[in-house]
């Protein structure tokens, strides 16, 4: 009876949680005129933390990006004996040098949602004297490891999975570790970063041949002066990488993500003369497909104050509301550069006129949700008829779309980039929606919500 009883309470508790977890947005955003700061770039916080780690001394961090991946990436570095320090306004590393890991047996570390940690924190464990397990969370679970796992055993380490290529893996280094050559053909920044943090512990040379993808550790790498030569041609890097003797401690900030920005760009381009700053992006050349797209299809978007930060293009970034989008046949090479940006691009395409198509893009299935069939599924709640296979889509634009009907979103691995296309279509499209696991933000962009309210507030 105490049993039942307790079972009722626990379960009234949990449905409690589930409720708050649940977003309803049941009206279109105003017009709105404002600036705003998005928080730091993931993809150079988690760089950040792993190089840190194998620098000599303290290294720190400001705007250092303090989402659940990046936290994940700091409780991995500290597990292995890396001192860590979260202050006010900075983050503390301090790195006992290349391969200065201490740690005790049976270490599990544990790379939650994230496809970057786990596959770039493999590539520093390759001389790991001890058997070390790798875990990550129910999405991080479903991926595949194999496409580092594979080159990284060219090294020399050994793994051990218990379901095909799948986490949970354990790896063991080895102690001999010679320069590999490697071929790169996915497009995949992470499998080429593995491969990179790797070569800063084997002898001779690594070579790397590897098709275009964003870059920051090769800019990282140059500023950290390990010894690395690039040669550029159309389709291919060819990369080549020396050990170095050491690296140095260095401090950094970290510019704003422009995959989060990417959100917000859609939400002006789509919304009623609306106008939006947003500051201190990063714009690196290898991460703007979502601004050269956006630009094709008709949005009104400017660059403005372009600065350099040690190899990294800064700028601010001015959206203003455009209601003549036109569809695009999305060119095959501009894919990389807008891996992450696609469902919101797919939500740009819905308004557009005409059939956009986007042709070569199997790979983003194999993100934190399968996302071009999630991608699609939500046109098709919206009442946007796609065609579907495995590698592209064609989206049918309806420009004058008005959302009338209720809409549920879950299910759907708590991706985060699922529900913040979710949560941006219910403002700009109309409709009651009800987009379950809010909390899923909080693995790249826990503010998200926090800048929608205030670009709701003080509306125009
Ligand atoms: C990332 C690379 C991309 C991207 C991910 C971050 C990185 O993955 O999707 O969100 O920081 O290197 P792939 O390299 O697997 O395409």
């Amino acid at each position: 009876m105490i049993q039942t009883r307790r079972q009722l309470i626990l379960e009234i508790l949990l449905n409690i949680i589930k409720m708050s977890q649940i977003l309803i947005i049941k009206n279109k955003i105003k017009k709105f005129n404002k600036t705003i700061l998005v928080s730091g770039d993931k993809s150079l916080s988690i760089r950040w933390v792993l190089l840190a780690s194998q620098a000599i001394g303290k290294s720190k961090s400001y705007n250092l990006l303090m989402s659940e991946d990046v936290l994940a990436a700091l409780d991995c570095i500290k597990r292995l004996g890396i001192k860590v320090n979260i202050r006010k306004g900075h983050c503390e590393i301090i790195g006992n040098g290349i391969n200065g890991f201490k740690y005790k047996k049976n270490l599990v570390l544990n790379a939650k949602n994230s496809g970057t940690l786990g596959r770039l924190l493999l590539g520093l464990l390759i001389k790991s004297p001890q058997k070390i397990k790798l875990i990550g969370d129910k999405s991080l679970s479903k991926r595949d490891f194999s496409r580092v796992t594979l080159p990284l055993s060219k090294f020399g380490a050994k793994f051990y999975y218990k379901t095909n290529n799948k986490l949970p893996l354990t790896i063991l280094g080895s102690q001999s570790v010679k320069g590999i050559q490697y071929l790169e053909d996915k497009g995949s920044a992470q499998c080429k970063s593995s491969i990179m943090l790797a070569a800063i512990n084997a002898l001779g040379t690594t070579s790397i041949k590897a098709r275009k993808s964003r870059n920051h550790s090769e800019l990282l790498f140059k500023y950290l002066k390990i010894p690395i030569k690039i040669r550029k041609t159309k389709k291919y890097d060819f990369i080549n990488i020396e050990k170095p003797k050491k690296i140095k401690a260095f401090n950094y900030k970290i510019p704003g993500d422009i995959s989060s920005s990417a959100f917000f760009m859609v939400l002006t381009t789509l919304s009623t003369n609306s106008k939006l700053l947003i500051k201190g992006v990063n714009i690196n050349s290898s991460r703007i497909g979502i601004i050269i797209i956006l630009k094709k299809m008709g949005a009104k978007i400017l660059l403005k104050n372009q600065r350099n930060y040690r190899g990294e293009k800064i700028s601010d970034i001015l959206i203003k509301s455009s209601n003549n989008l036109k569809s695009i046949n999305c060119p095959s090479e501009l894919n990389s550069s807008a891996i992450d940006e696609f469902l919101i691009i797919f939500l740009a395409a819905a308004k557009a006129k005409g059939i956009s198509y986007f042709k070569d893009i199997a790979e983003l299935n194999q993100k934190e949700s399968p996302r071009l069939k999630w991608g699609s599924k939500i046109l098709n709640m919206m009442g946007i008829k796609t065609e579907l296979t495995k590698n592209s889509i064609k989206i049918y634009g309806q420009p004058d779309l008005k959302i009338t009907k209720s809409i549920t979103i879950k299910n759907y691995l708590k991706d985060h980039r699922v529900f913040m296309m979710s949560t941006i279509a219910a403002l700009t499209f109309g409709g009651q929606w009800k987009i379950h696991d809010k909390d899923s933000i909080n693995t790249s962009f826990p503010s998200f919500l926090k800048i929608i309210k205030k670009i709701k507030n003080k509306s125009l």
